[in-house]
């Protein structure tokens, strides 16, 4: 098959590895990253760009189009592609709604019955904080559009809501201001699941977890994602095809009621609380960095499963899973996820042996690799057990110099 990948983060690398694992498939990708374009052609056409990506596709003659970044399905580049008759694994802009409006997918989530956290849609700030009422600690505030992971905030005082809600309805959130889903407070262990659907048919990938703040600890403020394990140790085998038949496929078949025809990966990310699993939040694309630490343990095809996905065609039960664990740590620019510097040079990742250095913020320059955005690399790891593959990962990330380096300390620990 010839498949286009979209996008160039270290989420895209690792979608090209595994795509390009089997041999049989040439990848093109766009625009990519130094790191990608080891493994596959590049072509410089931007992610949002949706009239050029499908012109590229339809050039190249790809068989299947691989999306990885939300802004595109939201602003509906995979039925741009399907109405050119090009297969995409990724869903169209209504089922996009999944990610793109936070109320959408809680009135599914009430409507299928998926466990989640109790929540009311808001317009103005008055009626929020009437629900909030003095408890604030008890609430999270969540933005109604696509914030790119700086739309949720958990006040601990009613003044501290009132400011968020009053900046947020003043604009300053963006479009993402105009509505926003006040919820109640979960406790609990966060994990990662990417199902991969077809349809009202999923399977699901192994388990994750992130780690989304910035410091040891889960200290500092929330980023992108500094890191991530797979499997989460504490959980069952079982975990992965549980969340698919409470979670996933009843959110496919009430999406199915709908008239929409999911095609691509739901991604739920979960809070474990003591009265079982609740949906937070979901996302119509693979996880940064999840995916880094996650498909190095797929024994399966991805291609083929992508493919199939992308048809409507029924897809297996399970997928097959290399036995072990895989941790992933990310190499930040100092500064991130606020201002940082760019343009630093990067030494040694061909110095790293037996583990991945997936590319994210990196770009070439005349003397070489540069450091060109806030999370730059990360370093993934396959080991028999969670704490051999923490070791690993750091004994080789160590190996990497840039200015201003900043990785966390205890990912997996
Ligand atoms: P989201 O983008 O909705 O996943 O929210 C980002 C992060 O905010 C999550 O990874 C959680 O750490 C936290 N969060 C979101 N919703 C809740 C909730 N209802 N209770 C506790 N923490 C939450
Ligand atoms: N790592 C969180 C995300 O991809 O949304």
């Amino acid at each position: 098959m010839r498949i286009l990948v979209v996008g160039g983060g270290g989420r895209e690398h690792a979608l090209v590895w595994a795509l390009s694992r089997s041999g049989g498939n040439d990848i093109i990708c766009a625009p990519g990253n130094p790191g990608i374009g080891k493994l596959a052609r590049l072509y410089p056409v931007e992610a949002s760009d949706i009239r050029g990506m499908t012109g590229l596709a339809g050039e190249k003659d790809v068989d299947l189009v691989v999306v990885g970044p939300e802004a595109p399905l939201v602003a509906g580049l995979a039925d741009t592609l399907r109405a050119a008759g090009i297969p995409c694994f990724g869903p169209g802009r209504e089922a996009s709604r999944m990610e793109g409006s936070k109320w959408f997918a809680k009135e599914i989530m009430q409507a299928a019955g998926v466990p989640t956290a109790e929540g009311e849609v808001f317009a103005d700030a008055g009626s929020a904080m009437d629900y909030i009422g003095e408890d604030a600690g008890q609430f999270v505030i969540k933005a109604d559009g696509l914030a790119s992971g700086k739309g949720v905030f958990l006040p601990s005082e009613p003044s501290e809501a009132a400011e968020i809600l009053n900046g947020l309805f003043s604009g300053k959130g963006g479009d993402s201001g105009q509505k926003v889903v006040v919820e109640r407070r979960l406790i609990g262990r966060e994990v990662s699941i990417l199902a991969i659907c077809s349809g009202t048919g999923c399977v699901v990938l192994p388990p994750s977890r992130d780690h989304k703040r910035l410091g040891d600890k889960d200290t500092g403020p929330n980023t992108g994602g500094m890191g991530a394990v797979c499997p989460p140790p504490e959980l069952g085998e079982d975990f992965a095809a549980a969340a698919g038949d409470t979670i996933i496929l009843p959110v496919l078949q009430e999406l199915a009621g709908r008239g929409i025809d999911y095609r691509g990966v739901l991604y739920a990310g979960l809070m474990v609380t003591g009265d079982g699993p609740r949906v937070l939040e979901f996302n119509v694309r693979f996880g940064d960095p999840e995916t880094q630490a996650v498909l190095p343990l797929l024994g399966s095809d991805l291609s083929e499963l992508c493919a199939m996905a992308a048809l409507g065609q029924p897809l297996p039960a399970r997928v097959d899973v290399i036995d072990g664990a895989c941790t992933c740590v990310v190499l930040a620019s100092g500064g991130y996820p606020s201002s940082y510097g760019k343009g630093y040079p990067v030494s040694g990742t061909d110095d790293v042996e037996g583990a991945f250095v997936f590319h994210a913020g990196t770009t070439a320059s005349d003397g070489g690799l540069v450091t060109a955005g806030g999370r730059v690399l990360s370093v993934a790891a396959v080991s028999d057990d969670l704490g051999s593959s923490i070791e690993k990962a750091y004994l080789e990330l160590g190996k990497i110099r840039f200015r201003d380096c900043y990785f966390r300390t205890d990912i997996g620990r």
